[in-house]
């Protein structure tokens, strides 16, 4: 059995007030939710505060780790350091650390492999950009990024993972991806992993990400192969993250 699996992603957000108030809010209002799983991804200085202060249900996510771990590698974090903190889950792969910051597929394969060696959850994040979209590259981005982790680590790699479909063009632009669009990606991947293994396959948590809003929520989680949301904007209001979390709770999708 499957649950909803929703992260919110607050990137480069957040202070120790809206921190205080947030969690305090998430807290309270995540007292009846037992089906959905929930984490919060805050800035990698915010971890041990926020994993500090959230209930045992909400679990705490890293936006991002290094590939080393130790040694003279200024800025970085090591997977042994969230681990310390109670990271559970990593996100890899964003399309802004790989427009932004230039982390190209094997980088992204590198930090996918040390997560899984540290036994912590990949968020992978893949998805096409505008152009891609428009010349309906979609499925043959989604498949080069995720051939560049079967390549190397093989099918089991998928065991006890993420992947976040994000299309680049529906992120933070208030333009989500058609329900359509969505299941259709999402069943591609899904198939794609299936043809390796189909136990795995099935386990896998499928995530969307782009534009989620109290709106459109319900209508993406309905589709067939979507099994979480990986939110950005809408996660930086605690209300309105809760009431999404709540809408996902008590909608009657069955996995
Ligand atoms: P958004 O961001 O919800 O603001 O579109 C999603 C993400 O980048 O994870």
């Amino acid at each position: 059995m499957k649950y909803p699996l929703i992260i919110g992603n607050w990137k480069l957000n957040g202070n120790s007030s809206m921190i205080y108030n947030f969690i305090n809010e998430l807290n309270q209002k995540m007292l009846n939710i037992n089906r959905c799983k929930i984490s919060i991804a805050p800035p990698t200085i915010y971890l041990d505060r926020v994993k500090k202060m959230t209930s045992s249900k909400i679990k705490v996510c890293a936006q991002n780790v290094d590939i080393n771990i130790s040694g003279a590698f200024t800025g970085e974090t090591s997977i042994e350091m969230l681990k310390e903190t109670g990271v559970e889950y990593v996100i890899v792969g964003h399309s802004e650390r790989r427009i932004y910051h230039k982390e190209d597929y094997d980088y992204i394969a590198k930090k996918y492999s040390i997560i899984k060696l540290f036994n912590l959850i990949p968020v992978l994040c893949i998805g096409e950009n505008a152009r891609e979209n428009a010349t309906g590259k979609t499925e043959e981005i989604c498949k080069l990024q995720i051939d560049t982790i079967l390549k190397n680590q093989g099918i089991k790699a998928f065991r006890n993972a993420v992947i976040a479909y994000e299309p680049i063009w529906a992120i933070g632009t208030g333009q989500s991806a058609t329900p359509l669009k969505i299941q259709t990606t999402h069943e591609f991947i899904r198939s794609y992993l299936a043809k390796k293994d189909k136990e795995i396959a099935d386990q896998l948590i499928i995530q969307y990400g782009g534009s989620i809003n109290i709106e459109n929520a319900i209508k993406i989680i309905n589709q067939p192969d979507v099994d979480g949301l990986l939110i950005g904007t809408a996660s930086l209001n605690a209300t309105v993250f809760s009431r999404i979390i709540q809408l996902v709770e008590n909608n009657n999708k069955i996995n």
